[in-house]
């Protein structure tokens, strides 16, 4: 009998460690170097929360981070040296929230010549909130021109904006049908996605906006999200659970902190499935990344393709070896595998 249970765990064992989608084969986060500013109440450097990189005209690379007025970091390689060099916004958003000093979750593109940021204005809890676009032709702080609202939810507002937060954008084109979109959303009603129009800076409502994504349980613990394509796939990956406020000593029940989730299409307005065939609108979503070893939390994640030929996810984290506070999260990245047109993450 004892013999039977050890081979059976022996067989488990073998099979978690080929079975490229389990947990137990998720990679550590590659370490990085740079700047650490928090202590002094700058973001940016190694500490980035909801991160944005892309690859800078000088070849550098740029990461963007919630708080710091849009923090600017560049780096020589993803591994660092991570320095911190200023911010997008000036000063406060144009956007009149609340809020609009302390501006969240950007997600910087390439458009032409130009660099667009979108950014959220909004304050915890809050779903009066707005995404912004600032742009400019450098990446550099001072560089960029703010141009206020593309979005605005609130209770008074349009369906379904009165039922979503418009915070965390998300700009995707997509590379078949040309379309330029705006997926966005954080609790209430989840992810949704709207056409953006021809100067980027406003949506249009027809065609209509889609529900991309909704977990009908508890508080919709869903945002974050960030459309990506490979090989005939869409892929919508997202952050599920608690991002913020972690304490040592009172964690959310496992599980429910930050996870990063996806479901993949065929098309970039859904549906997307998960590996279950379970529609992310009805709950779906499968595990990409989630707590191990001594990452905490791991989540505001992005796709950065053609990192020397490959694609990466970057996400943040808390190493518990050092806490897990919001000022110890950190940038962390790995490539991407494709496995039956599933992504998976290795180092
Ligand atoms: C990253 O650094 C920590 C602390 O020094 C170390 O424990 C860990 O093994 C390192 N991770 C990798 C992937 O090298
Ligand atoms: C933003 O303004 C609010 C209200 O005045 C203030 O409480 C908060 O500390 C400010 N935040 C930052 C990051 O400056
Ligand atoms: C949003 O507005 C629609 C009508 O436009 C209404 O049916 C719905 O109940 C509203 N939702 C919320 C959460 O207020
Ligand atoms: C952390 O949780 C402990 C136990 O519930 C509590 O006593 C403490 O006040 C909490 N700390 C913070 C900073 O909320
Ligand atoms: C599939 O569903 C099962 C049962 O609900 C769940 O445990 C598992 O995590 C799901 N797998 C994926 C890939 O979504």
């Amino acid at each position: 009998m004892l013999l039977l249970v050890f081979a059976l765990i022996a067989i488990a064992a073998r099979a978690a460690s080929h079975d490229p989608f389990s947990p137990a084969n998720w990679p550590l986060p590659h370490n990085i170097t740079g700047d650490s500013l928090t202590s002094t109440g700058q973001w940016g450097g190694v500490h980035v929360h909801d991160p944005s990189v892309v690859k800078g005209p000088d070849g550098y690379y740029y990461s963007f981070s919630t708080h710091n007025l849009v923090a600017i970091s560049k780096a020589p390689s993803l591994d660092g040296y991570w320095k911190f060099i200023g911010s997008v916004l000036k000063g406060e958003s144009v956007i009149p929230l609340a809020g609009r000093n302390d501006t969240w979750a950007p997600n910087v593109v390439q458009i032409g010549d130009t660099y667009y940021c979108y950014y959220s204005v909004s304050t915890f809890g809050s779903m009066d909130s707005g995404i912004g676009l600032a742009t400019s032709r450098t990446l550099q702080p001072g560089s960029w021109t703010d141009h206020g609202l593309v979005l605005e939810s609130g209770a008074t507002k349009e369906y379904p904006l009165n039922d979503t937060n418009a915070i965390d954008p998300n700009f995707f084109h997509d590379p078949k049908t040309g379309e330029n979109l705006l997926n966005y959303g954080s609790f209430w009603s989840d992810i949704w996605q709207f056409q953006l129009a021809k100067d980027l800076k406003s949506v249009l409502w027809k065609p209509p906006p889609v529900h991309l994504s909704f977990d009908p349980v508890g508080t919709n613990p869903e945002e974050g999200s960030f459309m990506s394509y490979h090989d005939g796939w869409y892929y919508l990956w997202y952050s599920h659970g608690i991002c913020c406020g972690y304490n040592v000593s009172a964690l959310p029940p496992p599980g429910q902190e930050y996870s990063i989730r996806l479901g993949r299409s065929k098309s970039s307005h859904g549906p997307f499935l998960d590996r279950n065939g379970t529609d992310l609108v009805d709950g779906g979503g499968y595990i990409v990344y989630g707590s191990h070893d001594y990452v905490y939390g791991p989540g505001g994640q992005g796709v950065l393709q053609d990192y020397h030929g490959r694609d990466v996810l970057y996400y943040h984290y808390v190493p518990t070896y050092i806490s897990y506070l919001d000022t110890d999260k950190r940038l962390g990245w790995d490539y991407i595998d494709y496995v039956d047109g599933w992504p998976v993450l290795v180092y």
